[in-house]
């Protein structure tokens, strides 16, 4: 714990370089936009392992001590809570395009989640296509082939001479193609209960996806936007291009 916080403390406000571990592209290149999409389909398959020096924990899984995914207003009248709530593969995307737009100040991801797997312990008090449920327990959601892109819109910061960005806003949309979720011990462990709402959710997953797509997108914005943030706070435009 001590050794983690001396060296969060050591490179605290020093600049960073990028690390042996990632593709570095020239912006002057001819063939800069290809170098971005291959650093970044380089990249993907490494955040199975932390960089502390980039302030990036493990992508896969990805821990989340706490979380609420917002209620909807038809289908899924209660906020969703979970705790340690681990997330499996991201780091397994396909990459379909990755782009830095210097000018309009933007980067543009877009890729196919084969499959992210969400585990967790929940806790729900509400109603499910107007059934009442309550319960706690273990819970899982799996996505399969979720389509997902995002515009993230960054600032920039110059600081001795450097230029740091900043992502301030990120508009994402996010297109699965099935998910089914399980989750165990509803109705205080009353199985005939708990399966029926099971069922009834896996049966009617878009209509549950479209209810509280908010939700999960906030979620996932969040997520993404510390990492860019984290990754980017040290490390400066001119330290990550050439
Ligand atoms: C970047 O590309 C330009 C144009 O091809 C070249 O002049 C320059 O030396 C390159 N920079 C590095 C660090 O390779
Ligand atoms: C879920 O979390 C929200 C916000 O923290 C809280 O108001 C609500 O009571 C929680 N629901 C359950 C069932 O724990
Ligand atoms: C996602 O892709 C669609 C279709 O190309 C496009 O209309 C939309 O603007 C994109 N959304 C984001 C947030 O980039």
């Amino acid at each position: 714990m001590q050794l983690l916080i001396l060296s969060v403390l050591f490179i605290f406000g020093a600049s960073i370089k990028l690390p042996q571990n990632f593709l570095k592209c020239n912006r002057s290149d001819p063939d800069w936009k290809k170098c971005v999409f291959e650093a970044a389909v380089h990249a993907a398959p490494q955040f199975t392992k932390p960089f502390p020096e980039l302030n990036a924990p493990n992508m896969d899984p990805y821990f989340i001590i706490e979380l609420s995914i917002s209620a909807g207003s038809k289908t899924i009248q209660m906020d969703q809570n979970f705790t340690n709530v681990k997330i499996y593969g991201l780091s397994r995307v396909e990459v379909i395009d990755f782009a830095f737009d210097f000018g309009a100040k933007t980067i543009y991801l877009e890729g196919i989640f084969p499959e992210i797997k969400m585990t967790g312990m929940y806790k729900f008090n509400g109603k499910v296509f107007l059934l009442p449920i309550y319960g706690e327990g273990p819970g899982q959601v799996i996505f399969r082939n979720l389509k997902a892109n995002m515009t993230a819109h960054y600032e920039e910061k110059k600081k001795n001479g450097k230029t740091y960005i900043k992502v301030v806003s990120a508009p994402l949309k996010m297109i699965p193609g099935l998910i089914q979720f399980q989750h165990d011990n509803l109705f205080d462990g009353d199985k005939t209960l708990g399966d029926n709402i099971n069922q009834v959710m896996n049966d009617n997953w878009q209509a549950v996806y479209k209810d509280i797509e908010d939700g999960y997108t906030q979620v996932v914005q969040k997520i993404t936007v510390n990492l860019f943030n984290n990754f980017f706070s040290k490390l400066s435009l001119e330290e990550a291009f050439d």
